[in-house]
This record gives C-alpha cells, sequence and structure tokens, in this order.
C-alpha cells in the first residue's frame, strides 16, 4: 500500500493577476489546500474556484497567528509591488512562525531607447513634476492616491482605475477600466485624447505595458512612480510559472 500525502496547506497573499493565474492553476489539484486572500479593496474582488477570505489580518501578529492556527504550511506573497506593508508582514510572520515564504517580486520596468521617462519617489512628486503649464495627463495609479493631484489643478486628468475614485482632481475624466490593455486600444486612446503625459506606478509585469510602447510610439513624457522597499527574502520568483514550479517541488509533484 502507498502511503498518501496529505496536500499542502498553502495561503496565498493575492490581489494581483499574478496571484489570480496561480490560485486558478491549483483549483482542482489534489497536491494542494490553498486558501486565497485579498484586502478587500475593491467591491468585486476577482477571486479563484477556491477558499478565499477577504480583510486584513491585524499586522504582522495577527498573520503569525492566523498561520499557526490554520496550520499553513508555505505562505506565497504575491501582491502588488506597491503593497509594501503587507509584503513586510508576510516576511515577519513567516520569521515569526518559521513557516516558508516564497516571494513573487515581478521585475520594474525599465526604460529603452526612445523613451522619455522622468522617475519620482512618490504621488507628491509626480503632480509637481507635470510642471506649471497646462497639460493633458493620464493617470493610471488606481483609484485612492489622486489626492496629491488636487494640488495641480490646471491639469486635464483622464483616470483610469478598476473602480470611480472616490477623491479626484477637479479637471478630470474617469474611465473605469481592468486589465490587461493591448497596445492598439492604448494608442486609440492616447491618440483620440490627444494626452501628453502619463503617470503611471513601476508596477512591471506584462499586462499593463503596452501603455509604455503607446508613450514612446506617442512621444508622451512618462512620470514613473517607483517601489516602496520590500524586505529582502530569500526565495523569490519573478512571475507565475515559476511560482507554480517552486510550489509543486515542494509538495512533491512535477
Ligand atoms: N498598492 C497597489 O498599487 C495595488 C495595485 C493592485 C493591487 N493591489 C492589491 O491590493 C491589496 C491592498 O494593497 P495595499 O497597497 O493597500 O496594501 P498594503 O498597504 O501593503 O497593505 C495594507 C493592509 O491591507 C491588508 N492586506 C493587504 N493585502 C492583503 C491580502 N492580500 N490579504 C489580506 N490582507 C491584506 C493588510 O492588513 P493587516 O495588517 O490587517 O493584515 C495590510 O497591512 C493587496 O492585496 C495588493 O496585492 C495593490
Amino acid at each position: 500500500m502507498t502511503a498518501v500525502t496529505p496536500p499542502l496547506r498553502l495561503l496565498i497573499l493575492g490581489g494581483t493577476g499574478e496571484a489570480l493565474a496561480v490560485a486558478r492553476a491549483l483549483e482542482g489539484d489534489g497536491r494542494f489546500a490553498p486558501v486565497y486572500s485579498v484586502a478587500g479593496r475593491t467591491r468585486n474582488p476577482r477571486l479563484p474556484d477556491l477558499p478565499s477570505r477577504v480583510g486584513g489580518f491585524g499586522g504582522p501578529e495577527g498573520l503569525a497567528a492566523y498561520l499557526r492556527e490554520q496550520g499553513v504550511q508555505v505562505l506565497l506573497d504575491a501582491t502588488h509591488p506597491f503593497a509594501a506593508r503587507i509584503s513586510a508582514n508576510a516576511a515577519a510572520a513567516a520569521r515569526a512562525t518559521g513557516v516558508p515564504l516564497l516571494a513573487l517580486r515581478r521585475p520594474p520596468w525599465t526604460p529603452g531607447p526612445g523613451d522619455h521617462w522622468q522617475m519620482v519617489t512618490d504621488m507628491t512628486a509626480a503632480a509637481r513634476a507635470l510642471g506649471e503649464t497646462p497639460r493633458r495627463v493620464l493617470l493610471t495609479i488606481g483609484q485612492l492616491e489622486l489626492a496629491a493631484f488636487c494640488q495641480a489643478p490646471q491639469h486635464h486628468y483622464l483616470v483610469r482605475s478598476v473602480e470611480l475614485p472616490e477623491i479626484r482632481p477637479p479637471r478630470c475624466e474617469c474611465l473605469t477600466l481592468r486589465g490587461p490593455f493591448q497596445l492598439e486600444d492604448e494608442l486609440e486612446l492616447m491618440r483620440t485624447r490627444r494626452i501628453d503625459a502619463l503617470v503611471t506606478k513601476n508596477s512591471g509585469g506584462e499586462a499593463t505595458r503596452p501603455k509604455l510602447e503607446a508613450a514612446r510610439r506617442c512621444g508622451v513624457t512618462v512620470i514613473m512612480v517607483q517601489r516602496p522597499p520590500v524586505p529582502e527574502v530569500a526565495q523569490t520568483v519573478p512571475g507565475p510559472e515559476a511560482a507554480l514550479a517552486w510550489l509543486r517541488r515542494r509538495a512533491g509533484g512535477t
């Protein structure tokens, strides 16, 4: 008789396309007993067909307690590169409990020939970098951090976000859309809306990269908000495929 290996108890810290890709690939895979977790920032979060939970854990101590109580054997941090607090909490909770942590860290975007990028450290600096002369600005920074642009009301803003922002600058139009976005659509958006500056976070990844190619082709200046620091962790992978390969090795499969 062969011994049956119990499924690996995995907590996925999600809220990104990559996290969802990993989670969906594990649906129906008997080697894993995953739970998918989101913060609850959006009203209709995309969830996999897996046990899921919504809402914070209560800091690093709360997350550590959850890991212990649920007998979690592997923690996957697949959160967004700008979600620095949860990544720090994941590193601290993994240290405190000894639960192995795998961090999915997408490589940042880097400028190439023909790109006009201005690097800034935060949204206040991004708003300042737009300058005094009125511009037509595409803002793809989400819906929660638009307050800084209220201080630069001379510009016209086109805000693209998953949900309608509550706080937004005075001269502003909103597009509620969720990526991925295609190059042709990005080119059309920038041309028809006569965009001359794009403000974006350096999120990395493929789903929203076409806007950068479109900006280069249209001669649009990119104000690139740099990533917040996140803790160094021992085990990192750059994307969902590598994360799945790591997890399958861990679960003893291929
Ligand atoms: N920031 C962005 O630009 C961005 C973009 C796309 C998607 N997201 C996703 O949106 C979520 C929130 O982002 P954020 O920037 O607000 O995060 P954050 O500042 O790093 O986290 C703030 C708090 O939200 C809770 N939290 C965050 N992610 C969680 C998760 N996956 N499951 C359970 N609780 C979570 C934690 O609360 P407790 O301390 O109480 O545990 C955390 O301390 C993340 O899941 C992230 O992947 C963020």
